[in-house]
């Protein structure tokens, strides 16, 4: 595991720009300037919840470095289970896991998947490059396909493995803009395409968060038997609101988060 919590994040952020080249183009349009640096309010990790991967698996990452636990949320439709956390230095992003429950799957996805995280020495999960480490199996367009017709979580975790499937900036800190419409409208002036799933703009003041997200990068990726492109990672938005106690609101709101899911849907 690592013991430097910065070279984690420099190595998560290396791993999934190589595959998400449009997060360094929403970076130069967001951060202007070099002491302008673009905060990340969460980063956000995919796996299943079998004993070896487990989200408490890739949550032990970040314990070691002083993250703790804050907050849990259902996605029943997904069929996705997510736990949140955050580090006593308030700068340093929140982190938010997500595990598809295979016990709610097809045999076939279940058995498909099972068998793919079999494929990981043991040691490689605890390892200090476990977070971004990719795949450790190799599948076929085929097999990637069938798994995308029941759940577009596997199929994409059985492509990409493990690594970062988006980084968020905070739109709080940022210096150029004050509201999400604004930063949207930046985005959409310089070309990218955003999730309207659920509307640009998910959740209100009223819950204190909104969020919104390009779609995901399109980029090859080496199946066992062909390359192919499909979708990457994708860049999120956060706006937070203030509690009543004027603390900014920490938290994530499922009904919100269930719509980001699908920036990285097949277009
Ligand atoms: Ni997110």
């Amino acid at each position: 595991m690592h013991t430097d919590v910065k070279e984690l994040f420099a190595n998560l952020w290396q791993n999934y720009v190589a595959v998400t080249p449009s997060a360094k183009n929403v970076h130069r349009l967001l951060g202007s300037s070099q002491q302008d640096d673009v905060i990340n309010d969460h980063i956000a990790l995919r796996t299943f919840n079998l004993e070896k991967v487990g989200l408490e698996k890739l949550a032990a990452h970040f314990i070691a470095l002083g993250y703790e636990e804050c907050g849990e949320y259902h996605f029943e439709a997904k069929k996705l289970y997510a736990k949140h956390y955050e580090h006593p230095d308030r700068s340093l992003p929140k982190v938010f896991i997500s595990e598809l429950l295979l016990d709610k799957c097809s045999v076939y996805l279940r058995d498909t998947i099972t068998a793919l995280v079999e494929q990981i020495p043991a040691e490689a999960v605890t390892a200090d490059n476990f977070l971004y480490s990719g795949t450790h199996w190799q599948v076929s367009q085929a097999t990637y396909e069938k798994l995308l017709a029941e759940s577009e979580y596997a199929a994409w975790v059985s492509a990409w493995g493990y690594r970062a499937n988006h980084f968020t900036v905070s739109v709080n800190d940022l210096h150029s803009f004050d509201t999400l419409e604004q930063v949207n409208t930046a985005l959409k002036d310089a070309g990218f395409l955003l999730n309207t799933s659920g509307g640009e703009i998910k959740g209100t003041p009223e819950v204190y968060l909104e969020q919104s997200s390009t779609l995901a990068d399109l980029h090859p990726v080496q199946f066992s038997d062909t390359v192919a492109t499909i979708p990457s990672c994708f860049y999120e938005f956060a706006r937070r609101y203030p509690l009543a106690n004027g603390v900014l609101y920490t938290g994530f709101v499922a009904a919100s988060a269930d719509k980001i899911f699908e920036s990285t849907n097949a277009r």
